[in-house]
């Protein structure tokens, strides 16, 4: 099995080259796996998640046999419940993960900024209205949705480095 991944401000490279260490597996930019893996190579798909959607699976589904799929978000880990990531994101025969990145403001257009901004604004009204009452953890989260900042962590990996196990 091989790690295709498409990223647009770098969590999800981050994420994919992480595993492909920790698993000594081969890693490809999506556009790069397209013009040198055949039709039948089984591939673990690793994409950023544009409004529920887990961007390049699509491609990556006509393109490779793929085994898993795996949505990279800013949301934190249970937030878009795993039923519902599937739903909109279908696989055949294949489990779905998630993993929570990050947000970078910075490296996406205004329009998107916007939509961000709209999608993520009764989050951050919760959040805002807990004052002191946050927790560490929301608080890193609110930091995040306002100035934008990085999740990813090697420990996020575990859930996918299990299922890989048992793959053989
Ligand atoms: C237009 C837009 C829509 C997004 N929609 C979602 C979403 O539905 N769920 C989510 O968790 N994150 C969403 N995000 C956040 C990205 O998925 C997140 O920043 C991700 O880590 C980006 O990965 P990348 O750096 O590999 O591109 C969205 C970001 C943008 C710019």
């Amino acid at each position: 099995m091989v790690i295709v991944y498409k990223s647009n401000t770098g969590f999800t490279k981050e994420y994919a080259e992480m595993l492909a260490n920790a698993e000594k597996m081969k890693h490809y930019e999506l556009s790069q796996a397209q013009k040198e893996l055949g039709r039948e190579t089984e591939v673990l798909f690793m994409g950023p998640l544009m409004a529920g959607h887990i961007q390049g699976i699509d491609q990556a589904v006509k393109s490779f046999n793929v085994k898993a799929a795996c949505g990279v978000g800013m949301t934190p880990p249970g937030s878009p419940s795993l039923s519902s990531l599937s739903k909109a994101n279908y696989v055949p025969n294949a489990p779905i993960f998630y993993l929570q990145g990050g947000y970078a403001p910075k490296k996406v257009g205004w329009l998107k900024r916007r939509m961000v901004n709209m999608a993520t604004k009764s989050m951050r009204e919760a959040l805002q209205a807990k004052g002191s009452r946050r927790t560490p953890e929301e608080q890193a989260n609110l930091d995040m949705l306002l100035k934008g900042g990085s999740f990813v962590a090697y420990r996020n990996l575990d859930v996918i480095r299990d299922w890989l196990k048992g793959q053989g």
